[in-house]
Order: structure tokens, then C-alpha cells, then sequence
């Protein structure tokens, strides 16, 4: 094992650390996934629900991810390897390199079809087809052998490139370049769709809470959607911490990154609800909301002002494919770091070996959706398999495993010296957050991951 210390990047700027990390943070999973399981948990409860996870649980694990990439400055297994050598903790970080795989697999699938969509509505095809079934293009796009596959190797290809340059000159440039313009999208289309016929109904929907619609169901789907946007118990941010550096306030960065996720989030059904409320969509459409309800939608309510609807739609799968751009680097950074460190070979080596594997892996998953739909382990296609082991199994458990090392097995001294930096700053939260790692997050997280193996509680 070695431990390939000596060329490791580090961030070069405060800025660069919060643009990083909350690019990771804000993907699809925020604008694709967040609207379709707030439209099917009824609205305002589900948001509400969510919050409480993201603060009481998701926020811990991110500090504590934090306090072990800064203290280790390894790469997600080694991490557990320095911290604690010859230590079971080190599944805790195998869970993590291996479910960066799986999600960088699955992930680019569907950033291929949004790389695909963004294509199409360039070309205006989006807007301008007249009558046209949206649902059946898009399974006829989707189920297809190689068209997706083709755009799944593009986009992999773009993480790649950004990887294989390294922290500051790729992951840091990249996200200070894409960041600003996602956000600025982001604010011009919440404006643009807060002036449609249908915003008031949509916001009604969206800020009123149902609460006939919270099962336990949508519970746990609000803890996998926590954990899934915060990028959190895969030791993506213990990769990424291990590039800060000893001036970068963990506490402080990390509020920054969970407050920039959570605005995206809820800007991001402030922009899809009013849409699909104008021309009168059921909310709750499912993971086709992006791909078959707005294109619908662009088509509808723009008919008469085609230049207004080619923008917003060409506007909106840019804004998709930024998000999905930010965060498939920090997961492909994940396997990158421990090839590169673990068996010693060079960044563009370790990052073509990550890149060649998930295209594999993601071809797999595509396929799942065409020729191979009836190859299924568990009743689950790999698509939906890779999904499942990621967000219901990796990440909570990995979540479980980092809170119980730093609030219980890492030396109390160590870990404070982290986060105030080693006493220069003040952290007056202390004790509500060591609160919070040693026993709300773990407890929680245990009680509904086991809810989940055996229904029996919740
Ligand atoms: N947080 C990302 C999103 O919301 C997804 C992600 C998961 C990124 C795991 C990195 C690691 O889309």
C-alpha cells in the first residue's frame, strides 16, 4: 500500500472549497429528484420533513466527513486506513469508493439524456414539433441501445476531462466557472416561471402541507433524499476534504453548502410547479417530470411566444446539465483519489480507469431500459438495482459508520482541534453538534434504515 502523498492537490481558495462542495451537493438529485418527491409528498410536509433531516442528520455526517478528509489527507479508504490502521472501519470507506462507482454509473445515465434533451431543444426540436407524445419519445430515446449510450460516454468523458486535471486546475476552475452560471440560471427561470397563468396554484402546492400524503414511505425517501443531495456516506466530502486547507473553517463551510443545496432545491420547485401548474400536469409525474412534463409544458404555454420557450427550455436542460456536471466530478474524484493513491499511478491514469469502468457499468444501466429490461436480480433491472444499494443501503449505513468514528472512536481532542482549527477559531455550537454526531444522527439514521430492512416501527 502507498500511501502517494506527495503530489496531492489542495484547493486554492476559500471560494473554491464552498463552489466544490456545494457543486457536488447541487445535482440532479435537486432539480430532477427533489420536485418529483415533493410532488408525491405532498408538498410543503415533504419539505418540511426534509429539512429537519438535512440539519439533524445529513449536516453531521458532512462535518464529520469534513473532520476526516482534513485530519487524514487520504482518499476515502485510506482515510480509515491512517485514522484507524487495522481498524473494521475501513468498510466504511470500501462502501463509499464502491458506491462511487455505482452512482457515477447510474448518475451519467441520466445526464446523458439530459445532455441529449439540452441537444435537442438547441436544435429547437423541443419546441417546435407540434402534437407530439412526449412520453413515447422519451422511451423511445431512452430504451434505445446506443443512442444514450453514446451520450452517457460524452458525458463521461466531460467528467473526465475536468478529473483528470486535478483539484485546482480542474475540479476548482470548473466549478468557479459553472456554479455562478447555475445559480444565475436558476434565478432567471424562477423569475420567468413566477409570471406564468399557473404560479399561484403551483406555489399553493408547493408551500401548503398535505399531510394525508406522509407515509412511512415518504419518510424514508426524505432521509435518502437528505443524504443523496448533501452527497453525504460516501466519503465524497472526505475526498474533497482531504484537498482543504488547514485555514478552511469546516463548520462554517459546511452551513454554506447546506443552505446553497437547500435554496437550489426549493428554487427549483418554485420553477417546475408554477410550469406544470400552467398548463395543468399532475404535480406528481414521477422521475418523467423533467423529460416528458416539461417538454410538454415548453410546448403549451410557449405556443404563441416561441423565442420565450425556446430560451426556458434550452435554459433549463443547460441548468440540468451544469448541476449533473458539478457532482458526477466529485464522485468520479472519489474513485480517482484512492486509484491514483492506493495502487499509485498517476491522475490521468486512475481517472481513464474510473471513466472506462463506469462506462461499462453505466452501459449496463442503460440498457436496463431497452434490450436488457427483463435482466433483473432482486425483481430490479441495474439501473434501479445500482439506485437502491446506493440510497437506501450505502449511503445511510455509510452515514452511520462516519458519525459513530468521529463522535466515538476518534479522539475527542483531535476532532475538536478540526473544527475550531486548532482553537483559532471559535465554534460556540460545539456541544449541540457533538450532540448531534455522537447520538441524534446515528440513532436516527438506525432507527429508519432498520425500519427499512424490517418494517416494523414507523
Ligand atoms: N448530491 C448530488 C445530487 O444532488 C448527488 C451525489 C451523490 C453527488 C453522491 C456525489 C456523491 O445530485
Amino acid at each position: 500500500m502507498n500511501s502517494g502523498n506527495t503530489a496531492r492537490g489542495s484547493f486554492g481558495s476559500q471560494l473554491g472549497v464552498i463552489l466544490a462542495s456545494a457543486g457536488s451537493a447541487v445535482g440532479l438529485g435537486n432539480i430532477w429528484r427533489f420536485p418529483t418527491e415533493v410532488g408525491k409528498g405532498g408538498g410543503a410536509a415533504f419539505i418540511l420533513i426534509y429539512l429537519g433531516f438535512i440539519f439533524l442528520f445529513a449536516m453531521p455526517v458532512m462535518i464529520s466527513e469534513f473532520v476526516i478528509g482534513r485530519s487524514a489527507r487520504s482518499n476515502a479508504i485510506g482515510a480509515f486506513q491512517k485514522l484507524a490502521p487495522k481498524k473494521l472501519w475501513i468498510v466504511a470507506g470500501m462502501m463509499g469508493v464502491l458506491g462511487g462507482f455505482l452512482v457515477l454509473s447510474f448518475y451519467s445515465v441520466v445526464a446523458g439524456w439530459t445532455l441529449h434533451y439540452t441537444v435537442q431543444s438547441a436544435l429547437g426540436k423541443l419546441q417546435s414539433q407540434g402534437e407530439t407524445d412526449f412520453g413515447a419519445v422519451f422511451n423511445a430515446f431512452a430504451s434505445d441501445p446506443w443512442q444514450p449510450i453514446l451520450y452517457l460516454a460524452v458525458f463521461l468523458l466531460l467528467t473526465h476531462l475536468v478529473v483528470s486535471r486535478g483539484i485546482q486546475h480542474g475540479i476548482e476552475r470548473y466549478s468557479k466557472l459553472m456554479m455562478p452560471m447555475l445559480l444565475a440560471i436558476i434565478v432567471l427561470l424562477v423569475a420567468f416561471s413566477l409570471t406564468m397563468t399557473g404560479a399561484a396554484e403551483g406555489l399553493r402546492f408547493l408551500l401548503r402541507p398535505d399531510l394525508s400524503k406522509v407515509t412511512p414511505e415518504v419518510v424514508l425517501g426524505a432521509m435518502g433524499q437528505a443524504f443523496f443531495s448533501l452527497s453525504v456516506g460516501l466519503g465524497c466530502l472526505v475526498t474533497y476534504a482531504s484537498y482543504f486547507n488547514n485555514e478552511t473553517r469546516l463548520v462554517s463551510s459546511a452551513m454554506n453548502v447546506c443552505i446553497i443545496d437547500t435554496m437550489v432545491a426549493v428554487l427549483s420547485g418554485f420553477i417546475i410547479f408554477p410550469t406544470v401548474f400552467s398548463v395543468g400536469i399532475a404535480p406528481d409525474a414521477g422521475p418523467g417530470l423533467v423529460f416528458i412534463t416539461l417538454p410538454n409544458v415548453f410546448l403549451l404555454s410557449f405556443s404563441e411566444m416561441p423565442v420565450l420557450g425556446y430560451a426556458f427550455s434550452l435554459l433549463f436542460y443547460v441548468l440540468l446539465l451544469l448541476a449533473a456536471l458539478t457532482s458526477s466530478i466529485s464522485m468520479h474524484e472519489i474513485c480517482t483519489a484512492f486509484i491514483s493513491e492506493h495502487f499509485n499511478k498517476s491522475r490521468r491514469r486512475a481517472a481513464a480507469i474510473v471513466t472506462l469502468v463506469c462506462l461499462v457499468l453505466g452501459s449496463f444501466c442503460s440498457l436496463s431500459f431497452g434490450p436488457w429490461q427483463e435482466v433483473t436480480f432482486f425483481g430490479r433491472g441495474f439501473f434501479d438495482l445500482f439506485d437502491y444499494t446506493v440510497t437506501k443501503f450505502l449511503m445511510p449505513l455509510g452515514g452511520l459508520l462516519i458519525t459513530l468514528f468521529v463522535g466515538w472512536y476518534l479522539d475527542r481532542k483531535l476532532v475538536e482541534q478540526q473544527l475550531t482549527n486548532d482553537g483559532s477559531i471559535p465554534v460556540r455550537t460545539m456541544r449541540p453538534l457533538l450532540f448531534l454526531i455522537r447520538w441524534v444522527a446515528p440513532i436516527g439514521i438506525l432507527v429508519i434504515f432498520l425500519n427499512e430492512l424490517f418494517p416494523l416501527f414507523l
